[in-house]
């Protein structure tokens, strides 16, 4: 079995969904939401469909324009069965500087919610790693588990951030025959600590980059991080599975 566990599966996106969920039968998404006007959308394919569970929460991409009802339909949505974490939040830096209180100030907000409902973290950093482990470091619960999406940190930072009980979101960035950085990463690091994901539709891996993504190209991720780890692809969906399971207490 193999667990996406970020993607986004927005009918707008793709001409035929059902297909694409159907590919990954007898294997588990994990949708997440790009916009707080997905909630409701993300709730739906989860009732829906017996193998799709979702992350709600409000992206820093929303920080200046994100309304308290907002915040209180996170909050309402928390409390459904398939909703199992809180994603995807976090920081943002690389479109906006200008607003980086307020982007911290909806990361903690939500933090603290996940701390209250003792719900994962599903992290976006980009450009903003540094005051994303800073503010993780202060305010989340010490046994709360997360996941750093699509961790494009060096070495030094995958081990502070595992440190904070967190895991490391890998997907097709990973299979760019240009990336060193994140090679090197799942080479030091144990699978122990590593997720698979794809972002679907965003972030392709090889051989497919530059078509849209979908969830069952996880296998190429999971491919690569056998061939760089040295091991089955077996080994690989086994122990990145059962990180899956754990972080969002699935029980199946
Ligand atoms: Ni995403």
């Amino acid at each position: 079995m193999m667990i996406d566990t970020h993607c986004h599966l927005d009918s707008k996106d793709y001409d035929n969904i059902e297909e694409v969920i159907k590919h990954m039968e007898n294997n588990i998404m994990i949708v997440s939401t790009a916009s707080p006007s997905d909630i409701k959308d993300v709730v739906t394919l989860c009732e829906k469909y017996n193998n799709i569970y979702g992350t709600i929460g409000i992206h820093p991409e929303f920080a200046d324009s994100y309304n308290s009802e907002d915040l209180k339909n996170v909050e309402k949505y928390l409390k459904h069965p398939k909703i199992v974490g809180i994603g995807e939040v976090g920081l943002d830096y690389h479109y906006r500087q200008d607003n980086k209180e307020k982007q911290k100030e909806l990361f903690i907000k939500q933090i603290n919610l996940a701390n209250s409902y003792h719900k994962p973290l599903v992290i976006h950093s980009r450009d903003s790693l540094e005051d994303t482990y800073n503010i993780l470091a202060k305010y989340k619960n010490k046994d709360l588990k997360g996941i750093m999406h699509c961790f494009s940190g060096d070495v030094n930072y995958a081990k502070k951030i595992v440190n904070l009980n967190m895991y490391l979101g890998i997907g097709g960035i990973l299979t760019f025959k240009k990336e060193k950085k994140l090679k090197e990463v799942v080479k030091t690091l144990d699978v122990q600590y590593l997720v698979l994901e794809t972002d679907s539709p965003y972030l392709t891996p090889e051989p497919f980059r530059g078509k849209k993504n979908e969830p069952v190209n996880i296998k190429y991720v999971a491919l690569k991080i056998a061939e760089l780890k040295k091991e089955k692809i077996g080994k690989i969906l086994e122990i990145t599975t059962e990180n899956a399971l754990g972080i969002f207490d699935l029980k199946l």
